[in-house]
């Protein structure tokens, strides 16, 4: 047996429980990786909230991300061996001591990687390249970025910088000054103590007026930007499916995933070139801890589940 992450009822942390499951073992094609650390991501208390994805099956595992060091590999798997360290996606059940997933969906850890930042890297920066990709933005752009330090968006504000364009990034006052440091302008969100409106704020942070928005919290930050002149078809949202409906905005974003990719990323990472920043780390015994803090809606980055 081995222990997993699990829930049997929709509901918030609090119907998380730690459980022991049979041992997976890889067939063929396939690698078995002994989880170092599982990342959290919204996707994981959305679906477990019910609702957001059709036919989910109860009891569910969770956790959508990973990185740990292979101990089984499967007849045909050719170029890795038990005992590489890998980072990998799973549809669901990464938050575990074990998860078995194909080939293809494992990438070589840096050795230098820190096991939290491996774990975390992937889904968002997955999310933010195609969601920075579908604006084909450039030097002329000025781009606004929401939610700009999160785990998606932290990501999305560095591609974009490196695109050329002047960057700016809705966060709360906290997380400002790391985002100069990345380069960003940033700007408070909602209604200010001095009365300002975000609008107002987003208007005075630049001269020229925005050409294009890359939204990561949606509802009312995607009427900002549309307010802010940025024409629909250049306004994508990763977080609110409606607004692609009712508004006319873009809904890229991740989805397709490539080994290749996520090694590119993980590189990126180990090199300094990407900054990724894991805000806290949980051990997988206080995995309701974990999720409590994630469902706050802030901080800066990335949470981890460690394991074991
Ligand atoms: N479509 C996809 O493929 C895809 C993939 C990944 C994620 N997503 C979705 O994208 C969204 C973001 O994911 P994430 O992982 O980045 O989440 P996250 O890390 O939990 O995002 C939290 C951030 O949201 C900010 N925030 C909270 N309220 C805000 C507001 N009113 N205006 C601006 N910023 C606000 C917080 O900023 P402060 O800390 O500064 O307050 C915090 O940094 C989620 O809805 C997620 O489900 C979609």
């Amino acid at each position: 047996m081995s222990k997993a992450v699990r829930y049997s009822e929709y509901g918030g942390p609090e119907v998380l429980e730690v459980v022991e499951v049979p041992e997976p073992h890889a067939g063929d094609g396939e690698v078995r990786v002994a989880v170092r650390a599982a990342g959290l991501n919204p996707f994981d208390f959305k679906v477990r909230r019910g609702g957001y994805i059709p036919n989910h099956q109860l009891p569910s595992l969770q956790g959508a991300e990973f990185a740990g060091v292979i101990d089984e590999v499967g007849a045909g798997v050719t170029g890795f061996s038990v005992g590489d360290e890998v980072l990998g996606w799973i549809g669901r059940g990464a938050q575990a001591e074990y998860v078995v997933v194909p080939a293809a969906h494992v990438a070589a850890k840096p050795a230098g990687l820190d096991w939290a930042v491996a774990a975390c890297v992937g889904l968002v920066a997955n999310t933010a390249r195609r969601a920075v990709d579908s604006l084909a933005l450039g030097s002329d752009d000025t781009v606004l970025v929401t939610a700009a330090a999160g785990g998606v968006g932290v990501i999305a504000v560095q591609f974009a910088k490196a695109t050329g364009a002047t960057v700016v990034g809705t966060a709360s006052e906290a997380n400002h000054e790391f985002l100069r440091g990345l380069g960003v302008i940033p700007v408070a969100y909602g209604q200010a103590s001095d009365g300002t409106s975000e609008l107002e704020r987003l208007r005075a942070a630049v001269r020229g007026p925005y050409t294009a928005a890359l939204d990561n919290i949606g509802g009312d930050a995607i009427r900002t930007a549309l307010a802010l002149g940025i024409p629909a078809d250049r306004v994508n949202t990763v977080a609110d499916k409606a607004a692609v409906e009712e508004l006319g905005v873009q809904g890229v974003g991740g989805g397709k995933k490539t080994s290749e990719e996520l090694a590119g990323f993980a590189r990126q990472a180990a090199e300094g070139e990407l900054v990724v920043p894991v805000r806290s780390t949980y051990h997988l015994p206080d995995v309701v801890a974990a999720f409590r803090d994630l469902e706050t809606g802030h901080g800066l980055g990335k949470i981890a589940l460690l394991i074991p």
